[in-house]
C-alpha cells in the first residue's frame, strides 16, 4: 500500500510520498515540496538527503552491511578478484567464464598508453602530488579518446580504457617521479600482476611477483571498488549531470577523492601513526588531542558519515594485514600501533558515544607499505579501486530519466538589497586626528 508523509507547512496539509527501498530503507519524495510551498529543505552535507535511487551497492552503516549488486564484500573480498568485482559492479551481474576471459583480454589490449603522455609527465614540478598528477593525465585522457558515447558497445570500450590505462598511468607517473624506466605492460599478466611489475620490475633487478602480495592487491582493490554516494562518488555524478564526458567526471572524482577527509585519509593515517611511531608521541596524547575540541587533529581512519559501527572493509583489511605481513616477513610497527591505537579509542567514552570506529582507510596503508607503494602514492592506490564504482554510478545516472542536472539550493543570509556607491564615496570615512 501507497505510504505518505502528512506535512502540515505555512498553514496547509502537504502529502509526500514515501518511497522504501528494496532492503526497506524509506525516503520522503519531497520534489513538490517547493512548488506547493515556497520551502526547501536544509541539510549540509546531504547527510540525511537521498539523490538518487541505486541497484548498484547496499549499505547498512548500523549493522555495518555492505553487498555490491547483493553480494556481500566478506564473499567478493575472499573469493573474487578485482576484475571480476569490476564487471560485476559496472554490468551488473557476476560475469560467465568466457565474459571474464574476454574482459580480461581486453584490459590488456588497453593497458598501454600514448607515448605522448609520458611527455606531460615530465612537465609536472617534481615534488608534484600523484593525485594531481592522476586527475590531469586522465583528464587529458579524452584529448586522445574523444569519442562520445553512444552505444553500450561504446561504453565499455570506454571503460575498459579508463579500468587499464589508469592503472598504468598510476605506475608509469611513480617511475617517472623517481627517473626510472619505464616497464611496460605485459600481455601474459593478470590486472594486478601487471600492476605490480610496472611499479617494481627493473632492468637490473627484475621483480618477482610474489602470489599472496597480487591476491592482497585483488583483495586490497575489491574493497575499495565502491561505497554508494560518497563525495567522490557524487563529484562525478555531479559533472556528469552536466553532460561533461566520462574523463572530466572522473577526473573530479579523483580531485574529490584527494581530501584527506576522504581517500586521502589513508596517507594521513600512516602519516599519523608515523608520528606517533617516531616522536613517541603517545598514543593516548594522539586520542586526547583528537578528542579536544580546540585542536583540528582528528584520528585519522576513524568516523565515517554512514558505518556508526566498525566498518566491514577495515575488518577485512585488519585480517588481511594479520595473514599477509608474517607471509612476507615484515614485521611493521605501525601495524601494533594502530592495533593499540584502535584499543584505546574505542575504550573511550567519545569514540563510544560518537560511533566512531575504524574506517576502511585505518588498516590500509599498512598493507599498502607491505607491498612497497609510497604514502603519496595511498590515494592513487584508491582511485584505481574506486574507478569501477564510478564508472558504475556515472552509467546509473546517466541512464536514470528521473535525474537532471544537479544544482542544489540554499538560503540566503546574506545582506538585503542594497545600492552601487561610487569609489568617491567609499572611502572611509576620515577620522578626525587630535591636533598634537
Ligand atoms: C572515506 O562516505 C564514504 O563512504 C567514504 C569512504 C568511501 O569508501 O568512499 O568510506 C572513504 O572517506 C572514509 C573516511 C576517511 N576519513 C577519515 O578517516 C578522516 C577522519 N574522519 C573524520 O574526519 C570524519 O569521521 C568523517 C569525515 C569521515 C565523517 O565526518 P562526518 O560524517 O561529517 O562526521 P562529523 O564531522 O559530523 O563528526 C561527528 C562528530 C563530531 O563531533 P561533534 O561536533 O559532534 O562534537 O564526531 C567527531 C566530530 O568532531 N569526529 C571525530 C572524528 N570523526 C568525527 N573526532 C575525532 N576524530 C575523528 N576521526
Amino acid at each position: 500500500m501507497k505510504e505518505y508523509a502528512r506535512l502540515i507547512i505555512g498553514g496547509k496539509e502537504l502529502r509526500l510520498p514515501v518511497i522504501t527501498g528494496t532492503e526497506g530503507e524509506k525516503a520522503v519524495d519531497i520534489r513538490a515540496l517547493r512548488k506547493e510551498t515556497g520551502y526547501i529543505t536544509y541539510d549540509p552535507g546531504f547527510a540525511n538527503t537521498g539523490s538518487c535511487k541505486s541497484k548498484i551497492t547496499f549499505m547498512d552503516g548500523e549493522k555495518g552491511i555492505l553487498r555490491h549488486r547483493g553480494i556481500p564484500i566478506e564473499q567478493l573480498a575472499e573469493k573474487s578478484s578485482f576484475v571480476e568485482t569490476s564487471f560485476l559492479l559496472i554490468n551488473g551481474h557476476l560475469p560467465l567464464r568466457k565474459e571474464l576471459t574476454r574482459t580480461s583480454i581486453m584490459l590488456n589490449d588497453q593497458s598501454m598508453v600514448h607515448e605522448d603522455m609520458k611527455i606531460f609527465f615530465s612537465n609536472f614540478p617534481r615534488l608534484s602530488h600523484p593525485m594531481g598528477i592522476l586527475s590531469a593525465m586522465v583528464n587529458a585522457l579524452r584529448s586522445f579518446y574523444p569519442e562520445i558515447i553512444h552505444t553500450e558497445e561504446d561504453f565499455e570500450k570506454v571503460f575498459i580504457r579508463l579500468l587499464s590505462k589508469v592503472r598504468t598511468l598510476a605506475a608509469l607517473s611513480f617511475k617517472i617521479s623517481r627517473g626510472h624506466k619505464v616497464i611496460y605492460p605485459r600481455a601474459d599478466y593478470t590486472y594486478c600482476a601487471n600492476f605490480l611489475n610496472m611499479m617494481f620490475d627493473s632492468p637490473v633487478n627484475p621483480y618477482l611477483l610474489d602470489k599472496d602480495v597480487v591476491k592482497a592487491l585483488n583483495t586490497f582493490w575489491i574493497l575499495h571498488a565502491d561505497h554508494e554516494q560518497n563525495c567522490s562518488t557524487s563529484a562525478v555524478k555531479t559533472v556528469g549531470s552536466a553532460r561533461a564526458n566520462i574523463y572530466a567526471s572522473i577526473s573530479a572524482g579523483i580531485a574529490a577523492l584527494w581530501g584527506p577527509l576522504h581517500g586521502g585519509a589513508n596517507q594521513a593515517v600512516i602519516e599519523m601513526l608515523t608520528q606517533i611511531h617516531e616522536k613517541g608521541a603517545g598514543i593516548k596524547e594522539a586520542v586526547e588531542k583528537a578528542k579536544n575540541k580546540r585542536s583540528s587533529f582528528r584520528l585519522m581512519g576513524f568516523g565515517h558519515r554512514v558505518y556508526k559501527t566498525y566498518d566491514p572493509r577495515a575488518k577485512i583489511m585488519k585480517k588481511v594485514c594479520d595473514k599477509v605481513l608474517p607471509k612476507l616477513r615484515i614485521n611493521d610497527p605501525l601495524l601494533d600501533i594502530a592495533k593499540a591505537l584502535e584499543e584505546v579509542a574505542l575504550s573511550d567514552s567519545y569514540f563510544v558515544e560518537k560511533n566512531l570506529y575504524p574506517n576502511v582507510d585505518f588498516y590500509s596503508g599498512i598493507l599498502l607499505r607491505a607491498m612497497n607503494i609510497p604514502t603519496n602514492m595511498f590515494p592513487v592506490m584508491f582511485a584505481i579501486g574506486r574507478l569501477p564504482g564510478w564508472i558504475a554510478q556515472w552509467k546509473e545516472h546517466m541512464d536514470d530519466r528521473e535525474q537532471k542536472i544537479t544544482r542544489p539550493r540554499q538560503i540566503y543570509t546574506g545582506l538585503n538589497q542594497s545600492a552601487y556607491v561610487p569609489m568617491a564615496k567609499r572611502e572611509a570615512p576620515a577620522v578626525e586626528v587630535p591636533e598634537e
